[in-house]
């Protein structure tokens, strides 16, 4: 149930968002824009029958239309223009901080270079953190279902752009592809000096995020519902500090819950575990971070401790040196004063 004082405490809390798919955010009015600007022909006649195509039973589901989207992405512009849409949204949020992922994987593959993915998409970041305040890191993410050598060709592109990327991920279809195929490309971007962080118990069993933590040594769990079925583990997430990326509207788009009341956020901040909320791929779940702690907050009917708790989190839980987390946990605090 919606509670007024709560919501309104939401909507003014500084926010970091660490779960979100750049390639993920392009609306469908966008999609069409950049169809006509770039000559791309798409499956769709119209915004409405997108839309109606964004009905999902599950991951592959809707990677399958995800990468179908991103063949309207040609240019520098292009990947300006969804990476600044995308930081206007998140400021309407306050969000104060992204930390966003790329798949160069899903545009070298359609003969799109590198470094016009990663200018386009850093040019804005740039733009985003002088006029909107919105600082950031950049993470670009492995394509799992290709192969470990695709991977290290991956990280070979990115290695005359090290101080442009902040970390590598793990994404894509996750059943069948364990974090253990990609170990020694993770070894190799932690001597680099990346973060690293995977995607791990989304669809895929508890085992997953233990080859994570043990293989792969992740700093972070993106999703990590699947964890919960493993007792043992949440011990361990919770003793080591880790956060999790959980993304409510997109676990329910994918059909990972049933219904949003069966979110575990609530769950996992019960047991100890350091719970954020993000909005993963918002052009195709219905709803940016905001949208999705409206959604969690009002179905879990989450304290106004539990939402300044989410919110702390995420400052926490990001990539930021220590002394710019106390800054956003000391806003926090005021705000939550009221
Ligand atoms: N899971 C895995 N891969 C992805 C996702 C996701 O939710 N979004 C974009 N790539
Ligand atoms: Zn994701």
């Amino acid at each position: 149930m919606t509670n007024p004082s709560r919501s309104a405490l939401i909507d003014r809390l500084p926010k970091a968002e660490l779960h979100l798919h750049i390639e993920g955010s392009l609306e469908p009015e966008l999609l069409f824009a950049l169809a006509t600007r770039n000559g791309v022909a798409i499956p769709f006649d119209t915004i409405e029958a997108v839309r109606a195509a964004y009905d999902f039973s599950n991951l592959q589901d809707f990677l399958d239309i995800y990468y179908q989207g991103m063949s309207v992405l040609l240019t520098e512009q292009d990947f300006f223009d969804l990476t600044w849409a995308y930081l206007e949204r998140a400021k309407a949020d306050n969000v104060r901080h992204v930390e966003i992922f790329f798949d160069p994987q899903g545009h070298t593959e359609r003969g799109v270079a590198f470094e016009t993915a990663l200018n386009g998409i850093e040019a804005a970041l740039k733009a985003g953190e002088a006029e909107l305040g919105i600082s950031y890191r950049l993470i670009m993410c492995f394509l799992r279902h290709l192969s470990e050598e695709d991977a290290f060709a991956t990280l070979e592109q990115a290695l005359p752009h090290l101080e442009r990327i902040h970390g590598v991920g793990l994404d894509s279809s996750e059943v069948g592809h364990p974090p253990a195929k990609f170990q020694r490309v993770f070894a190799r971007a932690r001597e680099l000096g990346l973060h690293v962080t995977a995607h791990a118990g989304e669809e895929g069993p508890p085992e997953y995020v233990h080859e994570a933590l043990d293989l792969l040594e992740v700093e972070r769990i993106d999703h990590g519902n699947r964890a919960l079925e493993d007792a043992a583990l949440v011990e361990r997430i919770a003793a080591e500090g880790l956060t999790l990326t959980v993304c409510p509207l997109s676990n329910l788009k994918l059909c990972v819950i049933g219904d949003i009341t069966d979110s575990p956020v609530k769950r996992m901040l019960d047991l100890g575990l350091k719970a954020t909320i993000n909005s993963d791929d918002p052009a195709y779940f219905g709803g940016y971070i905001g949208a999705n702690f409206h959604a969690v907050a009002d179905a879990l009917d989450l304290s106004e401790a539990e939402v300044v708790r989410l919110a702390e989190n995420s400052f926490t839980g990001s990539f930021l040196p220590m002394a710019d987390q106390i800054q956003h946990l000391a806003e926090i605090a005021e705000v939550a004063r009221g």
